[in-house]
């Protein structure tokens, strides 16, 4: 299996620590992804993860990259090595996986970018702790067993830290913030589809602002 240890984990966490909320985007065309992430960017969430989901991300990932000064553009849902290549080569700083794969490992190891793989379970986290990962998506959040749930494994899985994401919102977001091995959290509130439908950039960079000011 791949080892991210060093200088590829101190990357992500330095990328992770910039806020503590990471907006998980689904773009549906590249344009309104760059006007969406300035709109990100100047209510202070900087890394920003846009998802593989859409036929438009690769182009969003691109544009947002070259174009929004300041921004930390990630890519999410990658599943297998291919797309892991092809994001990386779009200009993505980082790399979000809901889960883990030996072609998404194989890939990781190859590649300066640093990955954030998902895990869920105490034996995923054990499997990605042997393979060099400290740092994970607990995902999905809510619908595994929430703050409670990670906190139960924090004691024995003491040192691994995560990015709990599915189901977090304004609500609930600081009941994770305040867990010890969590750096921060990934939501898709932030960009409400009908905000950014409407172009309603105002709207978006104040969801922001408030997600910004989220203390633990
Ligand atoms: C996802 O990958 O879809 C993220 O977990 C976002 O989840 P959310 O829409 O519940 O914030």
């Amino acid at each position: 299996m791949s080892a991210q240890t060093g200088n590829k984990t101190d990357n992500l966490l330095a990328i992770l620590k910039l806020q503590p909320v990471v907006p998980v985007l689904i773009v549906d065309d590249a344009a309104s992804a760059v006007l969406l992430a300035r709109a990100l960017v100047a209510g202070g969430l900087k890394a920003i993860e846009i998802t593989m989901r859409t036929p438009a991300a690769l182009d969003a990932v691109k544009a947002v990259a070259a174009e929004v000064e300041g921004a930390h553009v990630g890519a999410g849902t990658i599943l297998n090595a291919r797309d892991f290549d092809a994001a990386v080569k779009a200009g993505s700083t980082f790399i979000v996986s809901p889960g883990v794969s030996p072609g998404v490992l194989s890939a990781a190891k190859g590649s300066p970018v640093p990955l954030l793989p998902g895990a869920a379970t105490a034996s995923e986290v054990m499997t990605l702790r042997e393979a060099g990962f400290g740092v994970l998506k607990f995902f999905p959040a809510e619908q595994a067993g929430g703050a409670a749930y990670l906190k139960a494994l924090s004691s024995p899985l003491a040192g691994t830290l995560f990015c709990p994401t599915g189901g977090i919102s304004l609500k609930n977001a600081r009941d994770y913030l305040s867990l010890p091995n969590v750096v921060c959290v990934g939501g898709s509130w932030v960009a409400p589809k009908e905000l950014v439908a409407a172009g309603d950039w105002a709207g978006i960079t104040k969801l922001a602002s408030e997600a910004a000011a989220l203390k633990g």
